[in-house]
């Protein structure tokens, strides 16, 4: 990639590829690991490109039609401030650029080495870095050096599952460990709204679930393996999301069912990974797998029903949603607690999560709840949230 990208990966938005019908192979390839839409050139309309935050040209700029067409179309959608062109090396090659910069090129990008550079920048691994100074506002914050010690964890294992690395479990556990220790000593809430603070998107998700099952560990009174073992399986559950572009999991509102079919790929993504590695625990792996199945055999990917759902996975299912209703989004509003609790007693009446978990959760977060399901079924204590 050249050294003068003048736009950072954090700031680009919605992709479009657009590509020579004799180079449709390498392009659908691409652009199908992006999650991004696809425009033959010889067939590429105005319209294909007017939502478009940045465009990737895969075009043979040799080829005088090819150019005219490429000019025609991105002269007049000017909002397209990020134009990524594919650049074949060796003889020629300073041509190609020329010409790719009179098209408004703002980067080019050497053309086999595009899928790896695109599919890292468009991951969860690809958002801007931290500097220095929110790194020391992080670290002085209350819970703050296992949050760091965390995240480092997840970069870690995003870029070992994006490049299929072997990662070390020894330090995922060493950083899960210490995430339990810190909530333990300043509370769940405390270490909560540190991570709100200090992050955003999949990290703030991963972090926000590691410490949601912490603070059920500690309101559950678990200790040695059973509570090393949610807190692996917390800090590792959706390592999987390292092959999901990133525009597609911040996505606001709602998912197009192709791009839900890719969301869904993520759990078995992560166990395939984490199998490979050798040293994770069949309990961790099959919560991993199965963090995003419903008793009642809705969920995915395998559709297991009931008990077929064991206890470690029904624990962290409901840790997961409980710290997806809890974080904050620039589109929404985090809810509270207890509004979250509410949501997820609502899933065990209707059969999607296991109510005991939901009980020992509330219990942990300063919402308690009636120890008998039937009397949540009667509406005993549930207070809907608005809307
Ligand atoms: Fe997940
Ligand atoms: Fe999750």
């Amino acid at each position: 990639m050249d050294k003068d990208a003048q736009i950072e990966p954090a700031d680009r938005g919605t992709v479009v590829f657009v590509c020579d019908p004799h180079w449709e192979g390498h392009g659908r390839a691409i652009a199908g690991k992006l999650g991004a839409p696809i425009h033959l050139l010889s067939e590429l309309r105005l319209d294909d490109l007017t939502d478009a935050e940045q465009v990737v040209v895969d075009a043979d700029l040799r080829d005088m039609d090819s150019v005219g067409r490429l000019k025609h179309a991105l002269d007049r959608v000017p909002a397209i401030r990020a134009r990524t062109f594919l650049i074949d090396e060796g003889s020629g090659e300073r041509l190609l650029r020329v010409q790719a910069n009179a098209l408004g090129a703002t980067r080019h990008m050497v053309r086999k080495f595009a899928l790896a550079e695109l599919r890292r920048e468009y991951s969860v691994t690809g958002r801007a870095r931290r500097t220095a100074a929110a790194e020391t506002a992080l670290r002085a914050d209350a819970g703050g050096a296992s949050i760091a010690e965390a995240e480092h964890s997840l970069e870690t294992l995003f870029e070992g599952m994006l490049s299929d690395a072997t990662v070390s479990l020894q330090a995922v556990s060493q950083a899960a460990a210490g995430v339990l220790a810190s909530v333990r000593a300043v509370g769940a809430d405390a270490w909560l709204a540190s991570v709100r603070r200090h992050h955003e998107g999949t990290f703030q998700h991963c972090l926000l679930v590691t410490g949601v099952a912490a603070g059920f560990a500690k309101g559950a009174g678990l200790g040695g393996g059973q509570a090393a073992a949610l807190m692996n399986a917390a800090l590792l559950h959706d390592v999987g999301k390292a092959v999901i572009p990133r525009h597609i999991l911040d996505k606001p509102g709602k998912l197009t069912a192709e791009e839900f079919e890719a969301v869904k790929l993520h759990p078995g993504a992560g166990f395939d990974y984490l199998s490979k590695q050798g040293n994770v625990s069949a309990l961790v792996l099959d919560a991993v797998r199965h963090h995003h199945e419903a008793l009642d055999g809705s969920g995915y990917p395998d559709r297991l029903r009931g008990a077929e759902i064991g206890p470690l996975t029904r624990i962290l299912t409901v840790c997961d949603i409980f710290a997806a209703l809890v974080e904050t989004r620039p589109y929404k509003e985090a809810r509270t607690p207890r509004e979250a609790i509410n949501v997820l007693v609502d899933m065990s009446i209707g059969s999607k999560v296991d109510y005991a978990a939901v009980r020992t959760l509330g219990g942990s977060f300063g919402v308690p709840l009636p120890e008998r399901f039937g009397d949540v079924v009667r509406g005993f204590t549930v207070t809907r949230p608005h809307g």
